[in-house]
């Protein structure tokens, strides 16, 4: 692993804790969708609480584009 992908983090770790601790409420990838959580595809750079078709609760959708 070079150095830069050390600074920005591990991938492969994130996958192994991603698939023990979200995975059972969250999908991502190609035809993800929303099981108990939204489906997490495209999250970094959007609002929060802005997937359609969650009902977020009331704080998660305080911080959302409806607000
Ligand atoms: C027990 C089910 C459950 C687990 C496990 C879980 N989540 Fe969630 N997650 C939810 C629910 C439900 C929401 C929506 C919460 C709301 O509306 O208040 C949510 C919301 C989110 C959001 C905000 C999404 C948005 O559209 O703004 C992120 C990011 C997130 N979860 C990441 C994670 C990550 C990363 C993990 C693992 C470390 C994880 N979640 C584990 C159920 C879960």
């Amino acid at each position: 692993m070079s150095a830069a992908a050390e600074l920005i983090g591990d991938a492969e770790r994130g996958q192994t804790l991603f698939v023990r601790q979200c995975k059972a409420c969250h999908q991502i990838g190609l035809g993800a969708i929303h099981r108990v959580g939204p489906q997490l595809n495209r999250l970094f750079g959007r609002t929060a609480g802005s997937v359609d078709g969650l009902p977020y609760s009331r704080p998660m959708a305080r911080m959302g584009p409806m607000a």
